[in-house]
C-alpha cells in the first residue's frame, strides 16, 4: 500500500491533510503544536496520552488547507496506541532536544518504526518529513550543534528547522514551509517538485563528515593507518580537501570538517620524516 494522496482538487480549492507528530518523550512535541496553534508554551510536562487530535486550518498560497494534526506520545509504553496512525500520512513533524543526545540519536528508531508499521508495501517517498532541533533556548546544555543535525536532515532530503517552543524562535517558519512543501507536493501529482529540498551534496561527503566528526585521532581523521608515510598522509589529505571544500561543498559542517583535515595533516606531517 502506498502512502495514500489526498484527493487532488483544482488548484485554489481546499486541501485535506494529514499530519503526525513523532519523536521521544518530553522532547517538546505537544509544545511546538500548541505554541502554532494557540500562541502559548506550557512549562509544566504533561505527558501525551497515546494520541492527541486536533484540526486546524491554514492558507498557503491563497489555498484553505484542513490539516488534522495527531500528536503522538513518545514513550515507548504508548507504541501499541500510537502505531495504528502513522498510515495515510502526508507529513511528519520530527522532533529532537539538541540538550538530549538519545533524543537525536533516536531519530532512525523513529523512522524505522514508522517503517515497521507502513509495511512492506508502505512508502515514506510521498511523505514530507520537518525536523524540529528543538530548545535551541537551553543553549548552555546543547550537546548537538546545527551543522550535525541539519546533516542528518538534508542528507534525508528532510527539511531542518532550529526551534524553541518555549520563546517561539522558528515555529511559525517550520510550519509555513512544512505545510507549503506538502500541498507542492500535492499540486506536482505526488512527485517531489525538483526545487523543493533538493540535496545540495553527495552521500560521500555527508558520511566524511560525519567520519571526521567522530573520529577518535589525526590519523583515523584522514582515513590513514597509524604510521603512514608522509606521501600517503598527503594524498589522503589532498582527496579529502577537494571533496569537502568549502567553495565545493554546501554540507552542512564541511567548513568545521575541512578546518579539522587540514589541522590534522599539519600535525601529522610534524612528526614525519
Ligand atoms: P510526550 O507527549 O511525552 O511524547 O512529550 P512531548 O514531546 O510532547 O513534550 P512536551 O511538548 O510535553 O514538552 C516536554 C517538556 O519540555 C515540557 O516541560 C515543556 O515545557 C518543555 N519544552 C518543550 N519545548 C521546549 C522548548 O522549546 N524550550 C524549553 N526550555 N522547554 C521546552
Ligand atoms: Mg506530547
Amino acid at each position: 500500500m502506498e502512502a495514500s494522496m489526498p484527493k487532488r482538487k483544482e488548484p485554489g480549492k481546499s486541501l485535506r491533510i494529514k499530519v503526525i507528530s513523532m519523536g521521544n518523550a518530553e522532547v517538546g512535541k505537544s509544545c511546538i503544536i500548541k505554541r502554532y496553534c494557540e500562541k502559548r508554551f506550557v512549562a509544566k510536562y504533561l505527558a501525551t496520552i497515546g494520541i492527541d487530535y486536533g484540526v486546524t486550518k491554514v492558507y498557503i498560497r491563497d489555498r484553505e488547507i484542513k490539516v488534522n494534526i495527531f500528536d503522538m506520545a513518545g514513550h515507548p509504553f504508548f507504541y501499541e496506541v500510537r502505531n495504528e496512525f502513522y498510515k495515510d500520512t502526508q507529513g511528519v513533524i520530527l522532533v529532537y532536544d539538541v540538550s538530549q543526545k538519545d533524543s537525536f540519536e533516536a531519530l532512525d528508531g523513529w523512522l524505522a518504526e514508522m517503517k515497521q508499521e507502513l509495511g512492506p508495501h508502505g512508502s515514506m517517498e510521498n511523505i514530507i518529513f520537518t525536523v524540529c532541533a528543538n530548545k535551541i533556548d537551553c543553549s548552555k546544555h546543547r550537546c548537538i550543534d546545527e551543522s550535525e543535525g541539519r546533516l542528518w536532515a538534508e542528507s534525508r532530503g528532510f527539511l531542518y528547522f532550529e526551534t524553541s517552543a518555549q520563546t517561539g524562535e522558528g515555529i511559525n517558519e517550520m510550519f509555513q514551509m512544512f505545510y507549503s512543501a506538502i500541498v507542492d507536493f500535492c499540486e506536482n501529482g505526488g512527485k517531489r517538485p525538483l526545487t523543493n529540498i533538493s540535496i545540495s551534496f553527495t552521500k560521500e561527503q555527508a558520511d566524511n563528515i560525519r567520519r571526521i566528526r567522530n573520529s577518535k585521532d589525526s590519523w583515523d581523521m584522514l582515513g590513514v593507518k597509524p604510521g603512514a608515510t608522509r606521501d600517503e598522509i598527503n594524498k589522503a589529505y589532498r582527496k579529502l580537501a577537494v571533496l569537502l571544500h568549502p567553495d565545493k561543498c554546501l554540507a552542512p559542517g564541511s567548513e568545521d570538517a575541512f578546518k579539522a583535515v587540514v589541522n590534522a595533516r599539519t600535525a601529522l606531517l610534524k612528526n614525519v620524516k
